[in-house]
């Protein structure tokens, strides 16, 4: 068996926005998701999934398709989850060109299903790269994001960025503008992450804006708006300037408001998090419910969010210095 594991991350700036080519700016965060392959006799597929949010699931593929797996989440949200491994796996034999190889394939995650900390990219890096090195092929880094994004891109109908599958596999701090992607020097940044138990339909929410963007030119200008705050949020994080970082995650909160993919729990925890003296904070990832990011070295924020209606958990977040982990 060969077990990898990658990591999730929070965009510090520039979700949505980086769906029409501005840059965006995800960060990596020790929260993963563990992904074990082993090779089967036969070839079929059998995923076993523990955590993801779910209490545990198994599925088996090919041959004998049996009826759904009851299990208690929505039936969208699992045939995504489902839809990830299956072509990652695909990916796999394509690369090793074993198209006849089975595999058990289990996962445990830490990282939230659909909350805006990038479960899916962190399931499918993870998936891809112990994958191949179970059958004898070690991915170049570059390799294995991109099969990662082809992998999302597919599964999410073509809307996809490269932001959360090259935020993954490589770790750190980086920056995408299209099929332009780089790591960038980061300080160590106090990441606190508040989490209301939710998920966004991340597809339904890219369809809102773009719509929203066709019908009201201020939505065209608010997305170039956020560009412009992204462009300012490098050079402040280049600099180590965390105060200038949260004033900018801020603006790009109220920007991600008017284009509509806020909601009342995103907002109390932002609230929340400014009140309790963050320097700035911030949804992260499609929105419409999930997680906040703040900046606060303090305990504050973290104290105030465990205390807001609506956060479910809130938790500090190392930043993720390497991405992929090649455990087995
Ligand atoms: O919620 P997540 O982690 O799936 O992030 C979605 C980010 C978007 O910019 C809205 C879409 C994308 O693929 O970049």
């Amino acid at each position: 068996m060969a077990v990898s594991s990658a990591p999730g991350k929070v965009y510090l700036f520039g979700e949505h926005a980086v769906v029409y080519g501005e840059p965006a700016v995800p960060c990596a965060i020790e929260v993963r998701a563990q992904v074990g392959v082993e090779q089967r006799s036969d070839s079929k597929l059998r995923i076993h999934a523990e955590d993801l949010s779910l209490d545990g699931f198994t599925v088996e593929y090919g041959g004998t398709a049996g009826s759904p797996p009851d299990v208690d989440v929505s039936e969208s949200l699992l045939t995504a989850a489902m839809g990830y491994v299956d072509v990652a796996i695909e990916h796999v034999r394509d690369v090793t060109g074993e198209e006849d190889v089975g595999f058990d394939v289990t996962i445990e995650s830490d990282i939230p299903l659909g909350a805006g900390l990038g479960s899916s990219a962190a399931v499918v890096v993870a998936a891809i790269d112990a994958g191949t090195r179970e059958l004898g092929t070690t991915l170049e880094i570059d390799e294995l994001a991109e099969r990662a994004y082809q992998t999302e891109s597919a599964v999410q109908s073509g809307e996809a960025s490269r932001a959360d599958t090259f935020c993954s596999a490589t770790g750190g701090a980086v920056r995408v503008e299209g099929d332009d992607c780089r790591t960038l020097d980061a300080p160590d940044l106090p990441i606190v992450v508040g989490f209301d138990g939710g998920a966004g339909d991340t597809g339904q929410l890219v369809a809102g804006v773009r719509s929203l963007r066709e019908e009201y030119s201020f939505a065209s200008d608010t997305v170039e708006a956020i560009g412009d705050i992204v462009r300012k949020g490098e050079r402040a994080l280049e600099r180590g300037d965390i105060e200038e970082l949260g004033r900018l995650m801020n603006f790009n909160h109220g920007l991600l408001g008017a284009l509509g993919v806020s909601s009342r729990s995103l907002d109390s925890m932002v609230w929340a998090a400014r009140n309790a003296g963050a320097h700035g904070a911030k949804l992260t990832g499609a929105g419409g419910g999930g997680c906040i990011v703040a900046l606060d070295p303090s305990d504050e924020t973290e104290t105030a969010l465990s205390y807001t209606p609506g956060c479910r958990d809130a938790f500090r977040a190392e930043l993720a210095e390497t991405g992929v982990r090649r455990l087995e």
